[in-house]
C-alpha cells in the first residue's frame, strides 16, 4: 500500500525507517520530510496546515493510509478531514486530540474518572488567577492551557514567579494557548513516559522511555523538546506499568469512548512516579520525539499492521514483539538551541558513524543540498544505539558521535546517567 507520513522530525525519520521494512509497503511519501527521510521516502512539498492539499495529494497518489506525526495537525482536525473523505488515518480526531490540545480538558477528565494527577484549578481571568495564587503553597505549577510547543509550563518557586507566568499567559506570550491557564500542585518524583496504541476501545501497551528535557549536562539549563532518551525506563517495573494501564490509560480510553469521542492513535502519558504510585503529568496524542526513535529501535515486529489495526479498531487481536536490549539516543543540536541558532552548517562523517549494525542515525533538522548535508533545525541528528545494557548503548552512541564532524553542533555528554547509575548500583 501507499502510505503518506506527515511531519519532518527525528520521530518521523524513525517511523519512516521502521515502515520501510514492512512487506505491506509499496511506496512511502512524506510531507515535508527532511534530509534523512528523503533517502527512504519521497519527500513532497505539501503544506501540512493545508488539509485540502493533503486530501488532493492522497487522491492523486492512491494513498491508502496517512500517518500523522506531530500534534498540531491533529489538534487542527486533520484526521477528521481525511476520514470524512474516506481516507484511512493513524491519529486521533480533533475532539480526542483535546487530551493534548487542552490541559484543562484533561484535568477535568481526570477529576471525573478518578485518574491520579496533581490537584488543579482552571482560570480564564487574570485577576482571579492572581488572587488564587496568594492562597497557594510553593512550588506551584502554572500552565498555558493550549499547545505552546513545550514552552507554556512554569514551575514557580516564588509567588512572584507564578504571577509573572500568569501575566505572561494572559498577555498573549503563547498566543491563544494562554487565553486559559491551569494552576496545579507540583508533583515530586522521577518522570517516565508510557506509550500505548489505542483503537477506540482497546489499549496495547508499547514500551516505556525516559528523556532529558534540559539542554545541558546534569539536567541544567532551559527546557528543550528533548536532548536524548532511552527505552525501556528501568524505573518502570512490571508493577508500575500495570498500575499505569489500570489507573491511567484504561480509564482514559473508557472515558473518551463513553463521551462519544473515542481516542484512536498513540497515547503518550507523561508520568510522575510518586511514593503513592504513578500520577499523570500530561497526555500527548502522538509519539514522543526523541522517544519514538528508541521505541522503533527496540521494536522487532512489523509496525505498519499495528498502526492499521489501530485505525481499524482491531487491536484486540494484536501483539508486538520487542528487543530486550536498551536503545538510547543522543540529540545533536545546533549551537544556540533552544534559543536562536544559525542554519546551513555542513555535517560530514555520517557514513563512518553508522558503520555498526547497532547504530542508526535519525535526522531531525537536515536538508540535502548538492552533495552536502546541511543542518537546518535546532535539533538536527539523533544518534541512536542498541546495547545489552544502558551503559553499552550509551558507549556505542557516543562512539558514533565521535566520528561525526560538525563545527556548529553540540550534544549532552550524559544521556542516560540516571539509568546507568541505577544499573551500576544493581551490579
Ligand atoms: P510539558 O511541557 O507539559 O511536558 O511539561 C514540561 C515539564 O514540566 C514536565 O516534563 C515536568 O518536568 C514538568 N511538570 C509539569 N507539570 C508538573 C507538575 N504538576 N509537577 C511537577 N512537574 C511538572
Ligand atoms: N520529548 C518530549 C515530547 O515529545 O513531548
Amino acid at each position: 500500500m501507499n502510505v503518506f507520513l506527515i511531519g519532518s522530525g527525528g520521530r518521523e525519520h524513525a517511523l519512516a525507517w521502521k515502515l520501510s521494512a514492512s512487506p505491506l509497503l509499496t511506496k512511502l511519501y512524506c510531507a515535508p520530510g527532511n534530509g534523512g527521510i528523503s533517502e527512504i521516502a519521497e519527500c513532497v512539498d505539501v503544506a501540512i496546515t493545508d488539509h485540502d492539499a493533503i486530501v488532493a495529494f492522497c487522491r492523486s497518489n492512491s494513498i491508502e493510509f496517512v500517518i500523522v506525526g506531530p500534534e498540531a495537525p491533529l489538534v487542527a482536525g486533520l484526521a477528521d478531514d481525511l476520514s470524512a473523505q474516506g481516507i484511512k488515518v493513524f491519529g486521533p480526531s480533533k475532539a480526542a486530540a483535546q487530551l493534548e490540545g487542552s490541559k484543562g480538558f484533561t484535568k477535568d477528565l481526570c477529576a471525573e474518572y478518578s485518574i491520579p494527577t496533581a490537584s488543579y484549578k482552571r482560570f480564564t481571568d487574570r485577576e482571579t488567577a492572581l488572587v488564587y495564587l496568594d492562597t497557594q503553597t510553593l512550588p506551584i505549577v502554572v500552565k498555558a492551557d493550549g499547545l505552546a510547543a513545550g514552552k507554556g509550563v512554569f514551575i514557580a518557586e516564588t509567588i512572584a514567579e507564578a504571577k509573572a507566568a500568569v501575566r505572561s499567559c494572559f498577555d498573549g506570550d503563547f498566543g491563544s494557548a494562554g487565553a486559559e491557564v491551569v494552576i496545579e500542585d507540583c508533583l515530586v518524583g522521577e518522570e517516565a513516559s508510557f506509550f500505548a496504541l489505542v483503537d477506540g476501545n482497546t489499549a496495547l501497551p508499547l514500551a516505556t522511555a525516559q528523556d532529558h528535557k534540559r539542554v545541558f549536562d546534569g539536567d541544567q539549563g532551559p527546557n528543550t523538546g528533548g536532548m536524548g532518551a532511552y527505552s525501556p525506563a528501568p524505573i518502570m517495573t512490571g508493577e508500575m506499568c500495570e498500575r499505569t494501564m489500570n489507573e491511567i490509560i484504561l480509564p482514559t480510553v473508557r472515558a473518551m469512548s463513553e463521551r462519544g469521542t473515542p481516542f484512536k492513535g498513540v497515547l503518550y502519558a507523561g508520568l510522575m512516579l510518586t511514593p503513592e504510585g504513578p500520577q499523570l503529568i500530561e497526555y500527548n496524542v502522538r509519539f514522543g520525539d526523541p522517544e519514538c526513535q528508541v521505541l522503533m529501535m527496540r521494536l522487532k515486529s512489523d509496525f505498519l499492521p499495528a498502526l492499521l489495526a489501530t485505525a481499524d479498531g482491531v487491536l484486540d487481536r494484536f501483539d508486538l514483539r520487542w528487543h530486550d536490549e536498551t536503545a538510547l539516543t543522543v540529540v545533536m543540536a545546533t549551537k544556540g538551541y533552544p534559543g536562536p541558532y544559525e542554519k546551513g552548517s555542513v555535517i560530514t562523517g555520517l557514513a563512518e558513524a553508522v558503520d555498526d549494525p547497532n547504530i542508526e542515525i535519525f535526522h531531525a533538522g537536515t536538508t540535502k543540498s548538492g552533495g552536502d548535508l546541511l543542518a537546518t533545525g535546532g535539533r538536527v541528528l539523533n544518534v541512536t544505539a542498541r546495547g545489552a545494557t544502558v551503559r553499552e548503548a550509551q558507549q556505542r552512541a557516543y562512539a558514533a558521535i565521535a566520528k561525526i564532524k560538525w563545527d556548529q553542533g553540540f550534544f549532552r555528554t550524559d544521556i542516560g546517567w540516571r539509568a546507568v547509575a541505577r544499573e551500576e548500583r544493581a551490579a
